[in-house]
């Protein structure tokens, strides 16, 4: 049986989704899994390619993943992802990149000399965030930013729809370090390329960095009308 479709308004979805560090162990029923992810379906692409994959694991094969990833982390592994990403940010995006850790690492109780706390904090997005799921999407490794768009679009409709489903989510980049391991897990050819990882599931409100609010830019700051 479908469930049935939760009224909640997109602006209450959009305006109360945050990012979740913390889930319960309940996973969400394989039903209502399904029609989230055929509702993100609808999300638009160039030309209507629609150019994602999502590879959802759960269970055993969540667990086995989480273990891999903890080893080459343990062993401080280099990471080897498909695409290239910025990871130094300067001037009004390394102020933000800042402001969101320190608001984490304030909730999590971690002071800006702790080391072995912001170790700490780096082993929990290995530990997927004690996530009953985790979603990888990836895409064909020829396309390139345009097309990582797509992607990127389907990912936000994706958290959207969990959120009006009342599914916590949490969007994480460092899961593109090891694509090697998702494909084994999936079987996919080398084609295919990592570009995140979301995990998901019900919010465990005990979690303390599940208390982290961030803030956005003043809209007129990043937004220009012309008439
Ligand atoms: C593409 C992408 C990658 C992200 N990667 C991570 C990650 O690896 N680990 C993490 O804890 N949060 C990650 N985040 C969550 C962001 O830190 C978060 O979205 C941002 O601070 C805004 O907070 P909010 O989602 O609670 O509104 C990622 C978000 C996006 C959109």
């Amino acid at each position: 049986m479908v469930p049935a479709k939760p009224s909640i308004p997109l602006i209450d979805a959009v305006t109360s989704r945050r990012s979740i560090r913390g889930f319960l162990p309940e996973p969400v029923p394989r039903e209502i899994l399904e029609h989230v992810f055929e509702i993100a379906q609808q999300a638009p692409s160039n030309c209507n390619t629609q150019p994602w994959k999502a590879f959802v694991a759960s269970g055993e094969t969540k667990e086995k993943l989480r273990q891999k990833f903890l080893e080459r982390q343990k062993d401080a592994v280099p990471g080897n992802p498909d695409f290239s990403y910025v990871s130094r940010f300067e001037g009004e995006y390394r102020t933000r990149q800042v402001e969101c850790a320190v608001a984490l690492y304030n909730e999590m109780g971690i002071a800006r000399d702790d080391k072995a706390g912001r170790l700490r904090a780096v082993r929990r997005n290995f530990e997927l965030f004690d996530a009953p799921h985790i979603v990888f999407l990836g895409m064909d490794r020829q396309f390139g930013s345009t097309i990582a768009l797509d992607v990127g679009i389907y990912a936000q409709t994706l958290m959207l729809t969990m959120q009006a489903f009342g599914i916590s989510s949490c969007a994480m980049g460092s899961m593109r370090a090891y694509p090697d391991l998702v494909r084994e897990a999936f079987e996919l050819d080398d084609q295919t390329g990592i570009l995140l990882g979301i995990s998901f599931g019900y919010e465990d409100p005990e979690v303390d960095a599940n208390r982290t609010r961030t803030t956005r830019e003043l809209m007129e700051n990043t937004v220009t009308f012309r008439e």
